[in-house]
């Protein structure tokens, strides 16, 4: 009597263990290396969720395993690669097959009449909204901003006269209001002047700051919709979700990028209502607003929110965090800060304040630039792809649904890409020698490459220039100032402090 029933348990124990053991055997069928799985339920997620640094924690399984070696989300496979003609067939040669990343929960939640061009998974929506924004990143367009920017910055210049010379100052607190300033101006010609709102009131900046320190996919919810692959099942959890918030449905409960898309939405009505009683401004949200208003209604109002929180978002943090890497290691390198300084005092003055002067003429700059975005990549989680279709990668046979990921610091810190002076070593003159064009990873690779890379070069360059022009930036050289970097959706340094030195002129 009692046999049955044990035999029945045994079969179904043994079956789940098969399931799971095939699942999991998946790389090693196929010889590719693979960490051991730490849980059979998220996968490596458990071990990369727990770490302190996700893309520290891929450059040290690269060490281990190779340049292609396997991972799991939940039980979907994820291709962790450095291995460079990977690369150019995954983002470049076969971008028609790898065009999509990772649906992430918000963008599952929101549905596709919300996407926005960083969201959208579909080929015709994402190329669609791609070419749309495209011309408003033109070289011309920004020509046509520079001044704009030269106004914010004005104001963060003017902050920074208001301190006394060589008090130690956390400046990437400043540098994160100066391009809030900037992106608001820039993109919806609203002058924040978060700059001067040293009392935190204003409520965008309180809550894109919200939207930063608290990583939404990370919910619990956020977490079980990345591990689980099937699109029926992730809407249960958009759906699970829709559910929660509709038992608490007060507008302050929602969390900050909902919220910021809500208010987005209300302003840009607003604009569109005043459309025809104001002068035209020229700015992102205009052009977009023009393309909806086209004969061909190119963009959905509900995409031109989106797109406006995207703009918003992506424009902000990385631009700030990138300034303050650049200064903190302006600080550091005396050198090389004098070199700039002088090549600044040669070609540039605020009359020859030019766009192509910041983005031509300064070639140490660029250099400079790049060597720091080489050595701290921000947004390296971005660059993923989602396989659409079965195919053959450099002879790896990739499934519909796996993932590709590239660990771009084992990119940047190729000795063999970034030689022959050591890669650890902060050396802004590697950059005047032809690399490998998907060897800087910083701005994301192929058709899907960063929009606003043009514009955040033009602001961070056009900052760096009237800083060093006119102070002198030196380290705060106690140990308690050190830069500590933090994780999270960029990677970004928790403060970065340093003296400034007003120059004699
Ligand atoms: C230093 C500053 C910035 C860095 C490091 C950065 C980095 C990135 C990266 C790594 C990606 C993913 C690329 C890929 O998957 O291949 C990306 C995409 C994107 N970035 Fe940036 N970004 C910066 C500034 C900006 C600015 C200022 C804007 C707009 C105002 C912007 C708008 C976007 C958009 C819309 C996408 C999605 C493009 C698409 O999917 O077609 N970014 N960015």
């Amino acid at each position: 009597m009692m046999f049955l029933p044990i035999l029945l348990i045994g079969i179904i124990i043994f079956l789940i263990s098969y399931v799971i053991y095939h699942r999991y055997s998946y790389f090693f069928r196929r010889s590719i290396p693979s960490p051991a799985i730490t849980s059979i339920i998220f996968g490596h997620l458990s071990e990369l969720w727990s770490v302190q640094s996700y893309s520290e924690q891929l450059r040290q399984w690269t060490l281990q395993y190779g340049s292609i070696y396997g991972t799991f989300e939940g039980t979907r496979p994820l291709y962790v690669v450095s291995d460079m003609k990977f690369i150019e067939e995954v983002y470049v040669k076969q971008f028609a097959r790898f065009y999509a990343r990772r649906t992430a929960f918000s963008s599952r939640i929101l549905g596709n009449t919300r996407s926005n061009v960083f969201t959208a998974n579909l080929p015709q929506l994402w190329k669609r909204q791609r070419m749309i924004l495209n011309p408003t990143f033109s070289g011309a367009k920004m020509r046509r901003l520079l001044p704009t920017v030269d106004i914010c910055i004005n104001t963060f210049l003017e902050r920074l006269s208001m301190i006394t010379d060589g008090t130690i100052i956390n400046i990437y607190e400043i540098y994160k209001r100066l391009t809030m300033d900037v992106i608001c101006q820039c993109a919806f010609s609203i002058d924040t002047k978060v700059q001067n709102d040293m009392n935190n009131n204003n409520i965008y900046m309180k809550k894109i700051e919200e939207l930063f320190a608290k990583d939404f996919e990370r919910t619990n919810l956020g977490k079980i919709h990345r591990i689980i692959s099937n699109t029926r099942l992730a809407r249960i959890c958009s759906l699970l979700y829709q559910l929660k918030q509709f038992f608490h449905c007060q507008t302050s409960s929602l969390p900050a990028n909902f919220w910021l898309i809500e208010n987005m939405q209300k302003f840009i009505q607003q604009r569109v209502i005043e459309l025809d009683h104001k002068k035209r401004v020229d700015d992102f949200i205009q052009l977009m607003i023009d393309a909806v208003h086209s004969e061909k209604g190119q963009l959905s109002s509900s995409e031109l929110f989106s797109n406006a929180f995207v703009l918003l978002i992506a424009g902000f943090e990385t631009t700030s965090t990138a300034l303050g890497y650049c200064t903190y290691r302006l600080a550091i390198h005396q050198d090389i800060q004098a070199k700039l300084y002088e090549e600044i005092l040669e070609h540039w003055s605020s009359e020859t304040n030019s766009y192509d002067v910041i983005m031509t003429k300064l070639t140490y700059l660029d250099y400079f630039v790049k060597e720091v975005l080489r050595m701290y990549p921000i947004a390296i989680q971005a660059i993923n792809r989602q396989c659409m279709e079965d195919t053959d990668v450099v002879g790896y046979q990739i499934e519909k649904g796996s993932l590709i990921q590239v660990d771009v610091f084992s990119v940047h810190f190729n000795q063999e890409l970034w030689g022959p002076e050591a890669v650890e070593e902060f050396h802004p003159e590697r950059h005047s020698q032809k690399r490998n064009p998907l060897a800087f990873l910083t701005f994301g690779a192929g058709p899907r490459t960063c929009l606003g890379m043009r514009f955040a070069l033009m602001e961070i360059k056009l900052c760096l220039v009237r800083l060093i022009n006119e102070y002198q930036l030196l380290p705060a050289s106690d140990e308690k100032y050190k830069m500590n970097i933090r994780e999270h959706i960029v990677i970004q340094p928790e403060k970065v402090f340093v003296r400034l030195e007003k120059r004699s002129t």
